[in-house]
């Protein structure tokens, strides 16, 4: 088959983009506003851009249940830091229950069960239950194309400061991921959990022919 994006006239009873960039790994974003309100959410148009420096994107996409803009785009614009817990098959109810359009002075750790962590470089706190987590700082906030809701569709451009792992997850100097588990999302209401992995070394330069 062959849809053409611009009509979305696909007709599927169900829009397959999101099938079709697959897995996309979840950044669980932590925050805080100018008056330290916390807020946690979770975020699938995520992920490493850079390594060095190390850069990371989310983008918060539509508005705020309560209108205006998200919390995590908000908070960034008055704070300019943010974590990035990372997701995991334990934490999958927790993840879920986060993103709940819940008011702007709920507390998502509180609702979802979460234990606050301070951080070692920046104001918003980590997910202590989560082993995994990326302090950083916010270098752009950038617009894109597109509005929901009245609200410009942003992409957050942050600087990784630092990376806390816990200690378990890591044997023989390697962060071993059939330990971390992460979860990743697909299209519709599915997720992934990436357990199995191969090892392919890249292969070695290849000599162009002299003429
Ligand atoms: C797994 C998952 C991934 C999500 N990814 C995104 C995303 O990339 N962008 C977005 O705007 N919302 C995404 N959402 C919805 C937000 O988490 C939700 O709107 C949340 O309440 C953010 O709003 P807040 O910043 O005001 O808390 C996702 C939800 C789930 C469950």
């Amino acid at each position: 088959m062959f849809y053409d994006c611009r009509t979305r006239d696909h007709g599927l009873p169900h829009d397959p983009l999101k099938q079709c960039v697959v897995p996309r790994p979840i950044g669980w974003v932590s925050t805080v506003d100018g008056e330290g309100r916390v807020n946690l959410a979770p975020f699938s148009f995520f992920n490493l851009v850079s390594e060095n420096p190390p850069l990371v994107i989310y983008c918060p996409v539509g508005a705020h249940a309560e209108g205006g803009e998200k919390d995590s785009l908000r908070n960034v614009r008055e704070v300019g830091e943010f974590v990035v817990n990372v997701a995991t098959w334990d934490l999958r109810d927790a993840v879920n229950a986060s993103s709940a359009p819940a008011g702007s002075t709920v507390d998502e750790f509180e609702l979802a069960g979460l234990t606050k962590e301070p951080s070692s470089l920046v104001r918003p706190p980590r997910v202590k239950e989560s082993p995994l987590h990326l302090e950083c700082r916010v270098a752009q906030v950038i617009r894109m194309p597109g509005a929901f809701g009245g609200v410009a569709n942003c992409m957050v451009l942050g600087e990784v400061l630092g990376v806390h792992i816990r200690d378990d997850l890591l044997q023989d100097g390697l962060l071993k991921i059939d330990r971390l588990q992460p979860i990743a999302r697909l299209g519709y209401q599915e997720y992934a959990v990436v357990r199995d992995t191969f090892t392919m070394p890249r292969p070695t330069r290849v000599a162009v022919a002299a003429e």
